[in-house]
């Protein structure tokens, strides 16, 4: 059962332990029911000619099979059977206990991401970092309707249900990009909540890990080191810009005044809103931040509450550079293309 042969199957690349154990079962039950249909098709064949009517008239005699021939006829296909459940059984046993020394990262779905938080360190949105040779455990849950959390090349899948944890774990065995799917569906953007594994070295993940947690201490220290320091707006802006990339607000948000899950940036700051209560809002930097940090606060009529909170990633600086940014998209002249209506 070679990769070649996965190829040829069209099943994708192998890269967790767990993989080669399905795809064992998978190639075991497929290629016995061949060796038994095989022998049903062939046996009738030879049943077709052996015992043709020759001439006119001619009755078939009646033939009560030996006991020792139905025997053999019960017991093939059940110690197949057989087979196919101990197998099946220990991969699910095996599936069901992760190793107790494995990494646990806690996984969020919601409409339309999924989101990793490691308990000793960064969180992040739709890329989840791990080292190879490594056992993880996947806690995974829901923010609001049924998920599931789908990767092919290693072979797992878990639903994500909201109010209840579930549990995943996986050993991956070479490092690269894996692809993520949900595989329930869950609402408009069913088909875009994707995300990736990225399978570090050892060595490059450990790296990894320090490089995130030097990022957030250098933030706060830029931050302390900036109090009478304001950086140039345009500097702010910038980095915002890019913020918005990495953070995956332009996951929801266009900038060039497109409708999408989210408000559009374009022309956003000093535009008055209504909001889905009824009342009308006036976009500040404080209207702007709390959005950040509080999402669910205020509901812009036409939209859905399914922004998640930034509380806690974001720092200060981070969330007044896009802010800032989103201030540099100022229009006052312009409205959402596509504002009438939901
Ligand atoms: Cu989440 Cu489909």
């Amino acid at each position: 059962m070679s990769d070649l042969a996965n190829q040829f199957l069209f099943l994708p690349e192998r890269a967790s332990t767990f993989a080669e154990r399905v795809d064992f079962l998978h190639y075991f039950v497929v290629g016995t029911t061949m060796v038994m249909s095989a022998g049903v098709g062939l046996a009738a064949l030879f049943m077709f000619f052996r015992y043709r009517r020759r001439e006119a008239h001619q009755t078939t005699e009646y033939v009560v099979p030996d006991l020792k021939t139905e025997f053999l006829f019960v017991s093939v296909p059940l110690v197949f059977f057989l087979a196919w459940f101990a197998i099946g059984f220990r991969d699910f046993t095996w599936y069901t206990t992760p190793p107790k020394d494995s990494m646990d990262v806690y996984v969020m779905g919601k409409q339309w991401m999924w989101k990793f938080s490691y308990p000793e360190g960064p969180n992040g949105v739709n890329v989840l970092h791990v080292p190879a040779n490594r056992p993880v455990r996947l806690l995974i849950t829901s923010r609001d309707v049924i998920h599931s959390f789908y990767v092919p090349s290693f072979r797992i899948k878990m639903d994500a249900l909201p109010g209840r944890y579930t549990q995943a774990w996986f050993e991956a065995t070479k490092p690269g990009t894996y692809q993520v799917l949900c595989t329930e569906y869950c609402g408009l953007s069913h088909s875009k909540m994707l995300a990736e594994v990225v399978v570090l070295a050892p060595e490059d993940y450990e790296n990894w890990l320090k490089e995130q947690q030097r990022g957030r201490l250098q933030d706060r220290q830029d931050a302390l080191a900036d109090t009478s320091l304001v950086p140039p707006v345009a500097r702010m802006s910038e980095q915002g810009q890019k913020l918005v990339g990495t953070q995956g607000c332009l996951g929801c948000h266009s900038v060039d005044g497109s409708k999408h899950i989210g408000p559009t940036f374009l022309g956003m700051y000093e535009r008055t809103e209504k909001l889905a209560d009824g009342q009308d809002i006036r976009v500040d930097e404080a209207y702007i931040t709390q959005s950040m940090m509080d999402p669910g606060a205020h509901i812009v009529a036409g939209y859905q509450n399914v922004m998640p909170t930034y509380q806690g990633k974001l720092q200060g600086p981070e969330s007044a550079a896009i802010v800032e940014y989103i201030k540099s998209l100022r229009t006052p002249n312009v409205r959402e293309s596509a504002s009438e209506g939901p």
